[in-house]
């Protein structure tokens, strides 16, 4: 495993953009301090302190960008949902990628394509895990977010950094090979679902039920009398 650590970047993401013809597939960069982290939907990713994890994954699995390898997101959050199981923890996935524990997302995940003239030139794959938090920091999101710590885990993030590169590296090529079916069951078990799915759609919000994923890694909800598949949006509750 090829990991390069960073004292500060403005963001792993960015970095590995910029620099992706630089790095071979499977590099990862990892930075102690993230000052210009961002999320989805354009959102800023908050550093708590110099001991959470800011990683980026270069990946390359082909130059065509007809490819979809959205599902890759979801991919990561399995092998991070198993590492917290081997700690003790029981997390939740929230469609489609952040990872709930006791209710609250400890961790992002944002993947970003970079295309140069209809070319794939790779994909960074990054991953934010607040490992060490303060509680009256966590507190002042808008939204519920817990840390590592703040649920009775210690570990040093250099460590997890490894378990989870290593997990995620086990079963990648036949990830990459079958897709969201090989992660379906387990991904299926650890879904966070509110009782009824209100999700946000761009500038719409639907209410429906929730009726499973399909084998694409999309949310299906009963909705208006119809079975529909979703593969971007939000869950707003
Ligand atoms: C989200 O929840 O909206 C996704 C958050 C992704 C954050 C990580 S931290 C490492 C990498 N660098 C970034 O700027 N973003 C991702």
């Amino acid at each position: 495993m090829n990991i390069i650590y960073f004292e500060e970047l403005d963001s792993t993401n960015t970095f590995a953009k910029k620099n992706i013809e630089k790095y071979d597939d499977g590099t990862i960069i990892a930075a102690n301090k993230q000052t210009n982290g961002h999320g989805r939907f354009n959102r800023s990713w908050i550093d708590f302190g110099n001991k959470n994890i800011f990683m980026t994954f270069i990946l390359k699995p082909s130059n065509r960008i007809e490819k979809n390898y959205a599902n890759l997101t979801q991919y990561l959050s399995v092998c991070v949902c198993e590492v917290f199981e081997n700690f003790g923890l029981k997390p939740q996935i929230k469609w489609p990628n952040d990872i709930l524990v006791n209710g609250k997302k400890i961790s992002g995940i944002l993947a970003e394509a970079v295309i140069n003239k209809n070319i794939l030139k790779g994909i960074a794959l990054g991953i934010g895990i607040n490992v060490n938090a303060k509680k009256t920091d966590v507190d002042k999101i808008n939204i519920p977010v817990t840390a590592l710590n703040l649920e009775g885990v210690s570990t040093e993030k250099e460590i997890l950094i490894e378990k989870i590169s290593e997990r995620f590296f086990k079963n990648y090529n036949l990830f990459l090979h079958t897709g969201f079916r090989e992660i379906k069951d387990y991904y299926t078990n650890h879904a966070y679902l509110p009782e009824k799915c209100k999700i946000a759609i761009f500038d719409k919000t639907i209410t429906g039920e929730f009726r499973g994923f399909d084998d694409d890694g999309q949310l299906m909800i009963f909705y208006n009398d119809n079975l529909t598949s979703i593969n971007m949006g939000e869950f707003t509750e």
